[in-house]
This record gives structure tokens, C-alpha cells and sequence, in this order.
């Protein structure tokens, strides 16, 4: 199948991002959100960062008009009908996500592609919201963030995958910039199998009066070259996300490496999302200057 349109379901840090890289590879891409607000706030986004890439000439302003030419807003998911393939980023959380497959099946066209950008959910028991046919043109491709920096999707397929299917997301990826890792159908695949633990430890020890916000995270930059330290990598990420993502890891798992320290959870609770929402374990007034704040009391 050729793909040329794109269906982007969400316009938050992933879905921006994908959008961004999709249309930036010739893609046509209508992206949906919940209200006009967010598909503005999700664009603006995409304007920064393909300016970003002008002033460091990686593309030329020209180039960057033709790709925000190629970007479509919508607040309704009957404006992706005519996808040939539509990568969903919404919010993690699986009757969210099987309501929203369940409408789109009915919506698309039986060849449309339909690919699950999770970071710890089943693609399989989303995959049965959808019909027998469906279920074979069902996939898993996970971006990173930030998706128009980072190089990797994870493409995830279940037991009743076809292999042209998979060959076609693979392909997809590929075909805009990416390298592809197969993984099978586990929760967190292999990135958050791994990273996940790392990120719920640093919020233990800091938990447990171990070290300070900044010494935690400088240690793991310093002492291991990360590029970020772990607490600021779960503001960069979400606390909300990693907080959903634990749960569904522990839910499958129930091992303590995956459960969510009760800091992480009152910090959701207070709405404390990290960076997204101006504070986490970091205040972000100066977003250039990220300030530490005394999130133990
Ligand atoms: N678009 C375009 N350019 C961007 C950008 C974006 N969205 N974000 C950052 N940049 C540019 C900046 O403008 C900057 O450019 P200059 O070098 O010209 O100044 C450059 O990238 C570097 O950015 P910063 O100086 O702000 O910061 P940095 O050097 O720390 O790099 C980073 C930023 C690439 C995000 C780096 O910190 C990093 O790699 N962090 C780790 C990211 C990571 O681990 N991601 C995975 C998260 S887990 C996940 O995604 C899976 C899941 O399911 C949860
Ligand atoms: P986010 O909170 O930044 O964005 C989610 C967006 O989805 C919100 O703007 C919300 O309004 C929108 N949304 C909710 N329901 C919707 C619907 N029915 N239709 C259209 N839009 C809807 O979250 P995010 O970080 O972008 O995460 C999105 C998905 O990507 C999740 O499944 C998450 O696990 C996964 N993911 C996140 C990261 C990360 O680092 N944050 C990395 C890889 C994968």
C-alpha cells in the first residue's frame, strides 16, 4: 500500500512530535485533538521547533512552510477517515483508548493501518475494540520524546499482525528517519522495560532523603553521561504519563521495581505533571533555567 495521508490521534508532546516528523517526510497529516485550544497549542509547538530547525539550517524556511502546509488541525476523528494510516497518541489509558479504536474502525476504511503509539499498554487488548479485519492491520509503533530529535520507534506487532503490515510500519518509520527496534507485544516493550524502574528508583531515593533533586540528577549526568538526570527526564516525559505507565507495568508484572512511589502519585494528584504544567520536580518559570524545588514535605 502507498501511504501518503496520516492520521495523528492527540496533539500533546508525542503526537506534535509525530505529526511534525510525518509531515516533515511528505507526508499529508491531519492531526485531531479535543478542542480547538489544543490543536492550537500542539501546532504553535510544531511552528517552534520546525524554527528551531530553520535557524540551525537543517531546513530552509521554505521547506518549513511547506510542511506546516502539509499539517491539518481537526477536533473530529471523522477527519482521518481517509488515512491510510492513523498512529494514535492520546492520553495512556486503556478505555480511552479501545472507545476512541472502536469509533475509528467503524470510521475508516477497511485498508487503513492502525498503529498504537503506547508506552506500556497491550496492543492486543486494544486491538480487540476493533473488528476481525482490523485486527490484522493493528500494530504498536512507539516514538520517543522528543520525536523530532530522537532516533528510534519501537514497532510492536501481536499474533494476528500480517507481515505486510508489519513490513509497511516498519517501512514507515524508516521512512522518516528513524531505526527501527522489533519487540513483541510485552508490556513497556524493551526501552520502558528497562527505563521505567530507573525513573521510579531515582523518585524512591529521593523519597527515602538519599540526596537532593539536583544531586540525584547530576550524579546520573555526570557520573553516567545521561543527558538528562532521571527526575528531570520524568518532568521532560510527564509525571502523570510515567504515574499511568507505572501502574499498568505493575498491574501486569506486581513487582515492586515497576510500582509507583507514593511521591509520584501526590504529585499527580497536586498536578505537579512536570514540565508540561510549569512544575514537577523542577519549577519552570524560566524554562531555560529549571529551579529544583522541595517536593518532600
Ligand atoms: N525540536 C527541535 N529542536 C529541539 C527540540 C525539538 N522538539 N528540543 C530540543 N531541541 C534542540 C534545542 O534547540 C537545542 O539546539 P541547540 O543545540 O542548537 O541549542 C538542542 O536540541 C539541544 O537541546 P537543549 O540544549 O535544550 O538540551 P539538551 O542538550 O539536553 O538536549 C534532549 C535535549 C535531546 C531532549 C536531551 O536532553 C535528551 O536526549 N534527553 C533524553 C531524552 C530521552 O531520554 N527521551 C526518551 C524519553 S522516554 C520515552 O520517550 C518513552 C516513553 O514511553 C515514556
Ligand atoms: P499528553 O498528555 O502530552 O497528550 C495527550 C493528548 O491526547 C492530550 O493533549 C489530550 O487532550 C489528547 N486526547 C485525549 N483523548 C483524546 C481523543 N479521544 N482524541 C484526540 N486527542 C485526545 O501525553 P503524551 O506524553 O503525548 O502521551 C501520549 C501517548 O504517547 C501515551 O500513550 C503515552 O504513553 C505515549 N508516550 C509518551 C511518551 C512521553 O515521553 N511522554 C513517550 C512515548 C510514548
Amino acid at each position: 500500500m502507498a501511504i501518503k495521508k496520516i492520521g495523528v490521534l492527540g496533539a500533546g508532546l508525542m503526537g506534535a512530535g509525530i505529526a511534525q516528523v510525518a509531515a516533515t517526510s511528505g507526508y499529508e497529516v491531519t492531526v485531531v485533538e479535543v478542542s480547538e485550544d489544543l490543536i492550537k497549542k500542539g501546532l504553535s509547538g510544531i511552528e517552534k521547533s520546525l524554527a528551531k530547525f530553520v535557524e540551525k539550517g537543517a531546513i530552509s524556511a521554505g521547506q518549513k512552510g511547506d510542511i506546516l502546509r502539509r499539517l491539518r488541525g481537526a477536533t473530529k476523528l471523522e477527519e482521518v477517515a481517509d488515512a491510510d494510516v492513523v498512529i494514535e497518541a492520546i492520553v495512556e489509558n486503556l478505555q480511552a483508548k479501545r472507545d476512541t479504536y472502536a469509533r475509528l474502525d467503524a470510521l475508516c476504511k477497511p485498508e487503513t493501518v492502525f498503529a498504537s503509539n503506547t508506552s506500556s499498554l497491550s496492543i492486543t487488548e486494544m486491538m480487540t475494540a476493533t473488528g476481525a479485519e482490523r485486527r490484522r492491520r493493528f500494530i504498536g509503533m512507539h516514538f520517543f520524546n522528543p520525536v523530532p530529535l530522537m532516533k528510534l520507534v519501537e514497532v510492536i506487532r501481536t499474533i494476528l499482525t500480517d507481515d505486510d503490515v508489519y513490513a509497511e510500519a516498519v517501512a514507515l518509520a524508516e521512512s522518516m528517519g528513524k531505526t527501527v527496534v522489533r519487540a513483541g507485544d510485552k508490556t513497556g516493550f524493551i526501552v520502558n522495560r528497562l527505563l521505567v524502574p530507573f525513573m521510579l528508583d531515582a523518585i524512591r531515593a529521593l523519597e527515602e532523603g538519599l540526596a537532593s533533586v539536583e544531586d540525584i540528577d547530576n550524579a546520573m549526568k555526570l557520573g553516567c553521561n545521561h543527558p538528562m538526570g532521571p527526575l528531570s527526564l520524568t518532568d521532560f516525559v510527564g509525571l502523570d504519563t510515567t504515574y499511568y505507565i507505572a501502574n499498568v507495568m505493575f498491574d501486569e508484572f506486581k513487582e515492586r521495581r515497576f510500582a509507583s512511589p507514593p511521591l509520584l502519585k501526590r504529585m499527580v494528584q497536586a498536578g505537579l505533571f512536570g514540565r508540561k504544567s510549569g512544575r514537577g520536580f523542577y519549577d519552570y518559570a524560566d524554562p531555560k533555567n529549571p529551579k529544583p524545588i522541595n517536593v518532600g514535605a
